[in-house]
């Protein structure tokens, strides 16, 4: 019997009957469609007083916190949320110099869904609206299979990447008590088979963010997707070394999401060479793309 999956010469037919149609809607919406929808229009925070960050004691969550501190004035509070109590001190430590800025941290689990909600009520019950929740938090499959079971690696890969970004996104928009939404996603997200199961996490959170972003526009949130590419975070320590090579630094990589979240930018993806090369490889039969993938990835 034919399988669709062992039969190449249909994979390659339908290449050439899908992906023609998809580049031709692709350029339509480029050039007919932009800004045209009432979520694109929606006006983001430009002088946000009160931030959440969640992963903030290290990497992208921390470069965010010390930008925000450094180059956004009107910004007065950001409460930074991780698992680890100790490396948020640290954190706190090093930034808190300023008296009229308050960093507060809040060590928690954000797969813990009550304790996650208690958080995040206290907090809006305190401080009010929230103009910008990052739910930034995220695990590195590759790295934590290097020490763990595989049951354990890919339990916790889509617990943190899938069920953390909803346990915090999910309580402030039931009360509405948020502005902006920036959900960290990445590139990976465009070629999953690249690394497959942090791929399909941050798939899910990709398209779970459009849709959001959508659905949000009638209470006036507006909702980002954040989608880097390789960044010179702990993260990226032991990754592909073509992936550390091309990697930006956290500096340049928080200057990008600031702005990208002034405009409203629907999805935020840096850096633009990685961005394009994994978007192309989307488009590809997948007999094609992943020798070329592999072969990239060669040598790990
Ligand atoms: N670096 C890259 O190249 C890259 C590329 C694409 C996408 N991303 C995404 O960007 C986000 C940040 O990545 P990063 O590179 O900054 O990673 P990182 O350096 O490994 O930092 C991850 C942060 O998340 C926190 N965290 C992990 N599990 C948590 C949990 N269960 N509950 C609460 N906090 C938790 C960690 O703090 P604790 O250990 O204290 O909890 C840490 O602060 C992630 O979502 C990642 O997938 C990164």
């Amino acid at each position: 019997m034919l399988s669709y999956d062992d039969n190449l010469r249909l994979k390659i037919l339908a290449w050439f009957i899908h992906y023609p149609f998809y580049i031709l809607w692709f350029i339509i919406k480029i050039f007919l469609n932009k800004k045209q929808n009432e979520w694109d229009n929606i006006q983001a925070p430009q002088f946000p007083r009160i931030i959440i960050i969640t992963g903030a004691s290290q990497g992208i969550g921390e470069g965010l916190v010390e930008y925000y501190l450094k180059n956004c004035s009107s910004c007065q509070i950001i409460i930074m949320i991780s698992r680890s109590k100790e490396k948020l001190e640290i954190v706190k430590n090093r930034f808190n110099s300023d008296d009229q800025k308050k960093l507060m941290i809040y060590p928690c689990d954000v797969t813990d869904s009550d304790e996650m909600k208690r958080i995040l009520l206290d907090i809006h019950r305190t401080y009010g609206q929230i103009d910008i929740l990052f739910a930034n938090a995220g695990l590195s499959y590759r790295q934590h299979a290097l020490t763990n079971t595989f049951d354990k690696a890919v339990r916790d890969t889509f617990n943190i990447n899938i069920n953390g970004v909803i346990n915090t996104v999910m309580p402030l928009i039931e009360v509405k008590g948020v502005k902006q939404i920036a959900l960290v996603s990445s590139q990976a997200a465009y070629a999953p088979f690249v690394s497959p199961i942090y791929g399909a996490t941050k798939q899910c959170i990709l398209s779970f963010g459009l849709d959001l972003r959508r659905l949000l526009a009638k209470d006036n949130i507006a909702v980002n997707i954040i989608s880097p590419g390789p960044v010179l975070t702990p993260m990226l320590v032991g990754s592909y070394p073509r992936s550390v090579e091309r990697g930006i630094s956290i500096d340049k990589a928080v200057q990008i999401i600031f702005h990208g979240l002034r405009r409203n930018q629907a999805e935020i993806v840096f850096p633009a060479f990685t961005g394009v090369f994994m978007y192309t490889l989307s488009f590809l039969p997948l007999c094609i793309a992943e020798p070329v993938a592999s072969y990239l990835m060669r040598g790990q």
